[in-house]
């Protein structure tokens, strides 16, 4: 007989769970600083549509599609399109698209862990001037040795907890990770509004200067929204395929997207109040964090401690992101190759090490090998977030809203969120009953799915390539 899926032990969980892979190195590290490259409040107001109009219902299909298949990427797309070789290699694209993000994602988990040991000894006290604390940054960065050594040791946490499994591993180390993370976020925020001259932060945030978008903007907020989600290449059907068929979909994912977007406000908050009241420039680019925080925990009392917090925490969010992207490939071969899971875990961390090593080298020996002015690590950020995420969420949608179809896909929504699925949007919202049936919630998210997602994905497409 065959064995059960394990399953995530309820829906908290896997809302902790998911919610772990979504909050990661890209809500404090990557949206801080593409948010200040990018021209602040306007960037923000185009991911935020960009996770309402397209992330909330490509969320839901990817559920769907591991719920109802029980099985990685691959074999998702292999069982419910009839083994079609086309959608077989989109499943094989999201497998391709998990290495080429732990390539340099585990570089930057890498330096947070390097940083959290800093805190500890104290380094920070040196950083009186940010020039200092980015001189320091460059130079750990192009110390091969130092990143290597890192990197390695997060791979290594990361096969600890993959090797457990789902609920012993996944689940539990979330639940614990997950709150913590939370109440340290919140807490530097509260100190960054409490600073004088913080009020410039805030504007920064949330007053839109739309002179600063164009195609090339829109591409990377829309990149962004797919990347801070995990959306795109299949971590989400993986981990809806430990999902329980009694549990309701419609709200998880509602809850994940709120939790996700919730941290990422907060934590732009913490970082630019701190940048602006300290006269620090926000386009400071990916050392965003690494230069002007330490500076600012320098003149911050109690900032070791704080420092150290924050270098844990932001240590956390990429560790239960990484997971995700490791469970993967993990449960690709287990599912379909039949492998043993804790050799699966251990060949593919490998993989993903030696792979990172010329992103891990981009800021050192390999600084001048540049392709259209991106080094190796900026090459495989904007192929993953810019390219190969939204490019896999387009198939998403295009397989959920035209393979699939209407029936089958809220036949498979349906089990355990009954109610929420033909409840009138409007019901929903004021609690009157309208008679417009179709306007219910299920029907609305099919519309989205099926037009509304796919077309807007392609014109962000053709816009950032000048064709329109
Ligand atoms: N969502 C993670 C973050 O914001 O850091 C990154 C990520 C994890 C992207 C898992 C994609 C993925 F499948």
């Amino acid at each position: 007989m065959e064995k059960q899926r394990e399953n995530w032990g309820s829906k908290f969980g896997f809302i902790l769970a998911a919610a772990g892979s979504a909050v990661g190195l890209g809500n404090i590290w990557k949206f801080p600083y593409i948010a200040g490259e990018n021209g602040g409040a306007a960037f923000i107001l185009v991911y935020l549509i960009s996770i309402l109009m397209i992330g909330i219902p490509i969320f839901i299909s990817e559920l769907i599609i591991g719920r109802k298949s029980q099985l990685n990427v691959v074999g998702a797309y292999k069982k419910l399109s009839n083994n079609s070789p086309f959608w077989s290699i989109v499943g094989y694209m999201g497998i391709f698209t998990a290495f080429v993000i732990l390539s340099y994602y585990n570089i930057v988990a890498g330096w947070s862990l390097g940083y959290f040991f800093e805190a500890i000894k104290g380094t920070f006290n040196e950083f009186t001037t940010v020039e200092l604390a980015s001189n320091y940054f460059s130079n750990q960065t192009s110390n091969t040795f130092w990143i290597i050594s890192w990197q390695f040791l997060f791979i290594a946490l990361s096969v600890y907890v993959v090797f457990s499994g789902v609920r012993k591993g996944i689940e539990k180390y979330s639940k614990l990770l997950m709150p913590i993370l939370l109440v340290i976020l919140i807490s530097l925020a509260v100190w960054g509004i409490s600073l004088k001259g913080s009020s410039a932060g805030l504007t920064f945030l949330f007053k839109p200067d739309w002179g600063s978008i164009n195609g090339r903007v829109i591409l990377i907020a829309l990149g962004h929204a797919f990347f801070t989600l995990s959306l795109g290449m299949g971590a989400i059907i993986t981990y809806g395929s430990y999902f329980r068929k009694d549990e309701n979909i419609l709200t998880s994912a509602l809850w994940v997207v709120f939790l996700d977007t919730f941290i990422a406000i907060v934590a732009g908050i913490a970082i630019f109040t701190s940048v602006f009241s300290m006269g620090f420039n926000p386009a400071e680019g990916p050392g965003l964090i690494f230069n002007v925080l330490p500076t600012v925990f320098n003149k911050m009392p109690g900032g070791n401690i704080f420092g150290t917090l924050f270098f844990l925490l932001l240590f956390i969010a990429a560790l239960t992101s990484a997971i995700s992207l490791l469970e993967v490939i993990t449960s690709y071969f287990v599912d379909q190759k039949k492998h043993s899971r804790h050799w699966v875990v251990l060949v593919a961390a490998f993989v993903t090490f030696l792979v990172g090593i010329p992103s891990a080298m981009s800021f050192g020996l390999l600084k001048d090998f540049q392709f259209f002015q991106k080094n190796f690590f900026d090459i495989m950020d904007f192929l993953s977030a810019n390219i190969l995420l939204p490019g896999g969420g387009l198939l998403i949608a295009i397989f959920i809203g035209w393979k699939f179809g209407y029936r089958k896909s809220m036949g498979a929504l349906e089990s355990g969120s009954e109610g929420w699925l033909q409840a009138n949007i409007f019901f929903a919202i004021v609690g009157k009953k309208v008679p417009a049936k179709k306007l219910s919630i299920g029907n609305i998210w099919f519309v989205f799915v099926k037009y509304v997602a796919p077309i807007l994905i392609a014109l962000v497409f053709l816009k950032s390539i000048g064709v329109i």
